[in-house]
């Protein structure tokens, strides 16, 4: 985990941008307009300052690429060339038993292995699939990339294959590699095809397209694709992403074609920003794979009128999420792979750079052209495209595109506002609408803070009570619980720093005391102790770890790695993503007499004292409740009531001093 990276592990995912020490980019976890996940290489971890997701690297690859821990372990190990001990090797047998999904990987996995074989050394495969391939001009490093491969022909070559390397038959079917006929006889789904991996963005594969070569009308698919599974949902996928990822993230644009060969042979050309949607509009899923990594996507169209104005609609949506789309319209009759083979490299990419136009003026231009001089036409047409502004979530953006239509359909900026504004308005609306059904299934769903105090556990509570006899007693309980938390916090953050103990004196204070120490020697004095487990257990490590690791933030980030999930978790929430107000820095930034410096050594100072005089407080309150409570206790004895009233009167009496002492400290 030392090698590790949090910038390099979210960076492959995400398209992040430099911000002072952190990196920030558009966070994956919920629908992100502006960056708002922070990535913070001197903590090691990721956090969304809207939706909460927070986590070190493990937690990222679990969360995002719903991977396992072992899979995120073997991930980042390969990712960093650290190799890996295993406490025995696998068998193929035990390899199944993990969970469905790393079965389900390690399936196809086999299958991709078996296809690119047959594709590379049997005579079938180098006379039907290769041969198929080389025609359509498809080179050998191609082929290699994305993993291209052949299923022979025959009924089940495959299926046997694979039943008898000892994957189950039930994965094979559920993966949609084999099927069982009526009678009950297994066959390869994609006999005589060649296939086209599909990859997910951590570049495993997780379903397969195949293609058909003959067309000798017995069966009537040109595709057969993976169907839903466990591992492939086809909306959440985009053919070529992982292969795509590194380009994306460089030109800041991704080109969106429809199928896999186009895919392919834009590569070839050198155009490795593309991805396919696989022949259907984009989903909410895939557009969401595309904002993390760019805000730019240019559309492929051919030439095909019909086709060019079905897909328009579907655009807006783009807009709405923020994209910033252009299109680039390909001669007629060529699709991507057909123009790219056509063409040198060099002319794709000055045809993809010089043809590129903004989307809403495109859909103008061609609106315009469509409807002719027929005003009602006309009309409608501006309605629709003022429609499609309304999505452009920039207002001088918008104002803009008026202005630009006004001129195409020769009408008055003004009267384009208009209605411009109505739509907008509109939309705001259904916004409004949609987020406060949102608000509302989530409070419905929210039971409590993910953090907040669960159990109290009362363990001898200081000086007076044995509070342990009355765990259900306590009250104060949230307060007590910051106050801890408050302490563990300062700890955490500026555990290391140097103050000086309190003294009337000015010349007295000479010796230096770390803040760690300092609240340690406190507690010990007064016999403070933690009552939530959690609390005590982090606070236990951290006298642990602090003893021999000088640095803090590698303390911090021990935390976040912690085995202890509930350390992690709750070290990750809480520790603030930006440089501590204090730095640990000082000593090197300043000398240590400056003024500044002094002037921060007080402030920290108070703050330690005010932070550790409120846990008393709040302990001494703590106690209270439970006396009072035993005291409204029925039937209790004389003796016994005695005895709390005087507690209860000690008790007090230490309340006001702290009181006392929290007021100095607060106000100076
Ligand atoms: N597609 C599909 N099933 C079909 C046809 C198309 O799943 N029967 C999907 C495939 O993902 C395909 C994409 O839609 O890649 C685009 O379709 P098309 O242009 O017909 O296929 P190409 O990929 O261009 O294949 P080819 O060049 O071999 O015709
Ligand atoms: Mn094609």
């Amino acid at each position: 985990m030392a090698a590790v990276r949090i910038e390099e592990v979210v960076g492959d995912f995400v398209s992040l941008r430099k911000q002072g020490q952190d990196f920030v980019g558009i966070c994956p976890f919920h629908d992100d307009k502006n960056p708002s996940m922070h990535v913070s290489p001197r903590l090691g971890i990721y956090k969304c300052f809207v939706c909460d997701a927070a986590g070190n690297p493990v937690k990222f690859l679990m969360e995002h690429e719903k991977m396992s821990y072992p899979e995120a372990i073997e991930y980042l190990a390969k990712k960093y060339g650290i190799p890996l001990e295993y406490e025995r090797s696998e068998s193929d047998e035990e390899r199944q038993q993990r969970t469905l999904r790393e079965s389900l990987l390690i399936v196809n996995e086999f299958a991709q292995k078996y296809f690119m074989e047959q594709l590379r050394t049997t005579e079938e495969g180098k006379l039907m699939g290769m041969a198929y391939l080389k025609e359509r001009g498809f080179m050998d490093a191609t082929i290699d990339k994305f993993g291209l491969g052949y299923c022979p022909d025959g009924w089940d070559n495959f299926t046997k294959a694979a039943l008898e390397k000892g994957y189950k038959e039930e994965y094979l079917i559920e993966l949609g590699l084999t099927g069982k006929s009526q009678s009950g006889k297994l066959y390869d789904i994609y006999r005589g095809r060649v296939i086209f991996p599909i990859h997910n963005d951590a570049g495993k594969v997780i379903g397969f397209g195949g293609r058909i070569l003959k067309k000798d009308g017995k069966d009537p698919r040109k595709y057969v694709n993976s169907r839903e599974n466990t591992i492939y949902h086809k909306s959440d996928t985009l053919y070529g992403i992982y292969f795509a990822k590194n380009a994306i993230h460089k030109q800041q644009n991704v080109y969106l074609v429809e199928g896999y060969t186009d895919v392919i042979s834009m590569h070839e050309s050198g155009v490795e920003n593309v991805v396919a949607s696989s022949g259907t509009s984009l989903t909410q899923g895939q557009i969401r794979m595309i904002t993390k990594r760019t805000q730019n996507i240019t559309v492929l169209y051919d030439g095909d009128m019909a086709g060019i104005k079905a897909s328009m609609r579907g655009i807006d949506m783009l807009l709405e999420q923020g994209l910033k789309i252009r299109v680039c319209l390909l001669p007629d009759g060529e699709d991507p792979d057909s123009f790219a083979k056509k063409h040198r490299d060099s002319e794709l990419q000055d045809y993809l750079a010089s043809e590129s136009k903004d989307f809403l003026l495109f859909k103008a231009d061609i609106l315009s052209k469509e409807a002719g001089n027929d005003p009602i036409k006309r009309a409608s047409m501006v309605n629709e495209i003022l429609k499609s502004i309304s999505c452009v979530k920039d207002n001088i953006e918008r104002a803009f595109y008026v202005k630009e239509c006004a001129k195409l359909f020769d009408l008055s900026e003004n009267d384009l506002n208009l209605n411009l504004r109505r739509f907008v308005w509109e939309k705001t609306k259904e916004q409004g609408r949609i987020a406060q059904q949102q608000q509302q299934q989530q409070v419905q769903q929210q039971p409590s803070g993910a953090d907040g105090p669960v159990v109290v556990e009362e363990q001898g509570v200081p000086h007076l009570i044995d509070s342990t006899k009355h765990p259900d007693l306590s009250q104060q309980t949230d307060l007590l619980y910051e106050a801890e938390k408050d302490l563990i916090l300062l700890m955490l953050n500026y555990g290391n720093l140097i103050i000086y103990e309190s003294s009337e004196n000015e010349e007295e204070k000479s010796q230096g005391l770390r803040v760690d120490q300092f609240i340690c020697n406190e507690m010990q004095k007064e016999d403070i102790r933690f009552h939530y487990p959690l609390l005590e257990r982090i606070f236990d490590k951290y006298v642990d770890w602090a003893s021999y690791i000088g640095n803090q933030d590698q303390i911090i980030r021990n935390f976040t790695l912690a085995e202890d999930q509930q350390i992690s978790e709750f070290v990750i929430r809480n520790i603030p993503v930006e440089e501590p107000k204090y730095s640990n820095r000082w000593k090197d930034k300043y000398d240590i007499h400056t003024h500044t410096t002094r002037n921060n050594i007080r402030i920290l100072q108070n703050q330690v004292q005010n932070i550790i005089l409120t846990l008393k407080l709040r302990i001494l309150e703590n106690d209270a409740t439970i006396i009072q409570k035993i005291l409204d206790q029925e039937g209790l004895a004389e003796e016994d009531m005695m005895m709390a009233l005087q507690q209860l009167n000690t008790l007090n009496q230490l309340k006001k001093e702290i009181s006392k002492r929290l007021n100095r400290v607060v106000s100076r």
